[in-house]
């Protein structure tokens, strides 16, 4: 079957559809990462100026590294070290009438070669993958990383996050961002050890996965600064930590604002409505309207209605990524309790 994504055509055997993970067949291809791949276009293409090496280190159908090549211009590495991933990948380079390199190694322990950009797109966890990817960055280079193991990151396997990711991971009603924090933390501290100072500039939930896009830097005064914003928190008084999480601005709002999103991708719309609400989310945390209801005994307002309320207060309000409910605002709990029972009546 041929299908067609971004400017690319694929051949492929099978289709997992749906929002879950799917099957892990070779030549894996998932439709709910449409969408991690027209983010991964539209931010390189902002990102980079000319060409650029890039490494697509787990290729699976290789279609994020077909895109990247063809859509970005770049120079394109693409690897798997499944031998049927690597049959299907040569068909679809032929047919994309693509020159990407093909590579068989396992990513997990070495790289070749040096590069711009390196995207880690697994099954799973990207931990076993971010040595080699760090080693083979370059300065000012960019990693794109994906974690769909999200049990462990935000609280239903709480010892499997502190295993893998060295944090303490609460699930309550915004754990989604806790586990994205943490995930961050992880990875700028272990990019410390190479001494790289790595900042998220987009950060996207996707439902059953994490998509974060790190800019490379170096420095001491860069490191340290990063790492004064790794911290563990106080959970609601009580004598339970939070973390470490990463507590700093999960992505860059002059990047974002700046991001063209070309109308030819699939989910173009959608990335235009997640840039407004990105321009708004550097904020740690928000409030969850339903848990606000629960405190304050009142119905449960409408978020739009809020939002704009808030706003007209003069507030910083905005929706979040994280939860359809949740509301991310400068305004204080005693603030939003004030207006809960003023104009929010039951
Ligand atoms: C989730 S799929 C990649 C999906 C693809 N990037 C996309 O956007 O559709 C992960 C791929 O990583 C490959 N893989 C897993 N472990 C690997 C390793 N240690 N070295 C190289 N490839 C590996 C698997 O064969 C699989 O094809």
């Amino acid at each position: 079957m041929i299908i067609r994504e971004g400017l690319i055509e694929l051949e492929l055997n099978s289709i997992a559809k749906g929002n879950g993970p799917g099957r892990k067949a070779p030549g894996y291809y998932s439709q709910a990462m449409v969408i991690s791949r027209d983010l991964t276009i539209s931010v390189l293409k902002n990102y980079f100026y000319g060409s650029f090496k890039a490494l697509d280190m787990l290729g699976g159908s290789g279609i994020r590294g077909l895109r990247i090549e063809k859509e970005c211009k770049a120079e394109v590495t693409i690897n798997d070290n499944n031998p049927k991933a690597l049959e299907i990948i040569k068909r679809n380079r032929e047919l994309n009438f693509s020159k990407a390199r093909i590579t068989s190694l396992d990513a997990s322990r070495c790289i070749e070669n040096f590069y711009d950009y390196i995207d880690i797109d697994p099954y799973g966890s990207p931990v076993p993958f971010l040595d080699p990817a760090l080693k083979s960055i370059k300065k000012y280079g960019l990693i794109g990383v994906t974690a769909t193991d999200l049990p462990n990151l935000t609280g239903t396997n709480f010892k499997k996050g502190i295993e893998l990711y060295h944090s303490k991971i609460i699930r309550n009603y915004y754990s989604h961002e806790s586990g994205l924090r943490a995930l961050i933390s992880f990875i700028i501290k272990r990019s410390a050890e190479y001494e790289l100072a790595l900042r998220p500039i987009l950060s996207f939930y996707g439902g059953y996965y994490y998509r974060i896009f790190f800019k490379v830097e170096k420095g001491s005064k860069k490191l340290e600064k990063n790492l004064d914003y790794i911290q563990s928190l106080n959970y609601l008084s009580r004598n339970k930590e939070l973390g470490p999480i990463w507590i700093g601005n999960i992505h860059d709002t002059n990047f974002i604002k700046n991001l063209i999103i070309e109308d030819y991708m699939q989910n173009s719309e959608k990335i235009k409505k997640y840039k407004e609400i990105f321009l708004n989310e550097n904020i740690l945390f928000f409030y969850s309207l339903e848990e606000l209801s629960k405190k304050f005994k009142r119905n449960i307002p409408k978020i739009d209605e809020f939002i704009s309320y808030l706003k007209d207060l003069g507030y910083s309000a905005s929706r979040t990524q994280f939860s359809n409910i949740g509301i991310k605002t400068n305004a204080s709990f005693v603030t939003l309790r004030k207006i809960f029972n003023e104009r929010f009546i039951k």
